[in-house]
């Protein structure tokens, strides 16, 4: 089982959307995914409710936690509730708990995808602690672009100190990008001048029907209209390239 985890402690930079459509993706490609709702915002919980299952997201960083698939729906939703925060407050210990929990599961999932906080508390980091794959989406605007370095550092520093080195460093994903901004394509040129070798090949933009998508519980690909069936042609692109690094021996390449 692979485990991606899609982080950034920046809000509002499309982990979410991309985080939910993962799972709907490779849902769809018979995979059997287990989606770990990790921010008590539980926006992911509330887009995936038909899918909840057992075992609680907050329970994930418990010892001893146990995990059963449920249904024949492809997606177990682990759901975040207010409980998860608690998680920051405890016992430094936890950030290992994820991971081991996660071993037990191997078997029943074939990708494990988790939806983290906009912040770097005990559950973030515990977060990237069980990752072999990292996704990190970025907003094209200034903020956003100066945090990369933080972001990346934070990766490498968990790579470090956890002794995560087999853990691959799937790239910073442009999301909700405009391409019609010469200001967010000029931030996205200084990216890949600065940090080309972090930038996942590929992006998504913006479009409408995502929101639309999210709050109608069904993914963007699968909304009439002609604008969100041109979004669904975009994101099911990157989400493929997604898939293929996933399905790829972990070579090394991309990691910081
Ligand atoms: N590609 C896109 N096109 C248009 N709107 C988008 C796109 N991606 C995200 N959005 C919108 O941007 C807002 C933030 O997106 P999202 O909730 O996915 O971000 P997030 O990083 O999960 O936020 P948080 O850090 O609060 O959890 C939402 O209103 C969402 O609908
Ligand atoms: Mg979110």
């Amino acid at each position: 089982m692979n485990t991606l985890v899609i982080n950034n402690q920046k809000g509002g930079v499309g982990k979410t959307t991309l985080a939910v459509h993962l799972a709907w993706f490779m849902a769809e490609s018979g995979r059997r995914v287990l989606m770990i709702d990790a921010d008590a915002q539980g926006n992911a919980t509330d887009t995936l409710k038909r899918h909840v299952g057992e075992t609680s997201a907050a329970g994930l960083f418990q010892t001893g936690a146990r995990i059963v698939a449920s249904g024949d729906s492809g997606i177990t939703l682990a759901p975040a509730d207010s409980s998860l925060t608690d998680v920051d407050r405890g016992s430094a210990a936890a950030v290992m708990t994820l991971q081991q929990n996660l071993v037990a599961a191997a078997e029943l999932f074939d990708i494990c995808v988790i939806d983290t906080p906009p912040s770097l508390g005990l559950r973030s980091v515990a977060c990237l602690v069980a990752a072999s794959h990292v996704l990190a989406p970025i907003y094209l605007e200034d903020y956003s672009v100066k945090g990369v370095k933080g972001l990346l550092q934070t990766v490498i520093g968990v790579q470090r100190r956890y002794g995560r080195e087999g853990m691959t460093f799937l790239g910073l994903l442009p999301s909700n990008f405009n391409t019609k901004s010469p200001r967010q394509r000029s931030h996205l040129e200084q990216l890949l001048r600065e940090a080309g070798k972090y930038v996942f090949p590929g992006h998504i933009v913006a479009r409408d029907g995502y929101a639309e998508a999210v709050a109608e519980r069904v993914p963007v690909w699968s909304l009439k209209r002609r604008s969100a069936q041109e979004a669904g042609r975009e994101i099911r692109a990157v989400l493929a390239k997604i898939e293929e690094r996933l399905d790829e021996e972990m070579t090394g390449d991309a990691r910081p």
